[in-house]
């Protein structure tokens, strides 16, 4: 998909999918959580727009010399067309640009394929479980990409997306 843009999110896109984040980003954050992450310093989100419209949006958050991804999400009607892709590869070129990281990590439910699979395309790895994590029932999966680990063609990946 070759139309798709990325911007730094702001407050007024967070106002233009405010009411449909749940209905079509199944995305169960709350709208005070959601802004108060991007006013945030060490919070980064970014946006992915077609035709000016909002259709992803993802976050980092920075501590120490590790990038914490908080959330990434492609509106239900746009999934299986890259745009998350997109998204994770400009956290990644983010965390890249700046040299006090040495890893980005993240928590993924252990029934969410997709989401793993998309991890592991950029070659994220395993390192670790937090039982029952989400809401006392489900398991997380904790994944991580060494900065010295991304290979030329993920570098490759990145520039070419
Ligand atoms: C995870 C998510 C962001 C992927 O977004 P997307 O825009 O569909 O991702 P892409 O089209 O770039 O897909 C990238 C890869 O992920 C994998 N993938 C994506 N959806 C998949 C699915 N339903 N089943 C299996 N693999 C899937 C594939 O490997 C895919 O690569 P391919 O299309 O070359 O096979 C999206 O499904 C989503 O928003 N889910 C709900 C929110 C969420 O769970 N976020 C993650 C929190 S940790």
């Amino acid at each position: 998909m070759d139309n798709v843009q990325i911007f730094k999110m702001t407050l007024s896109d967070l106002e233009e999918i405010k009411d449909i984040l749940f209905s079509d980003f199944n995305d169960f954050w709350n709208i005070n959580v959601f802004k108060n992450e991007l006013l945030n310093p060490n919070s980064q989100y970014i946006v992915a727009k077609i035709n000016n419209k909002v259709v992803g949006y993802a976050g980092l958050w920075k501590a120490v010399d590790d990038m914490h991804i908080t959330n990434i999400v492609t509106a239900k009607n746009f999934r299986r067309q890259n745009i998350g892709s997109i998204l994770l590869s400009k956290l990644i070129e983010i965390a890249m640009a700046d040299k006090d990281i040495d890893s980005i990590t993240l928590e993924v439910n252990s029934n969410n394929v997709a989401a793993q699979k998309l991890y592991e395309k950029f070659n994220f790895k395993i390192v670790g479980l937090r039982k029952k994590y989400y809401n006392n029932v489900d398991d997380a999966i904790i994944m991580t990409l060494n900065m010295r680990d991304i290979s030329q063609s993920i570098k490759n990946q990145i520039i070419n997306i």
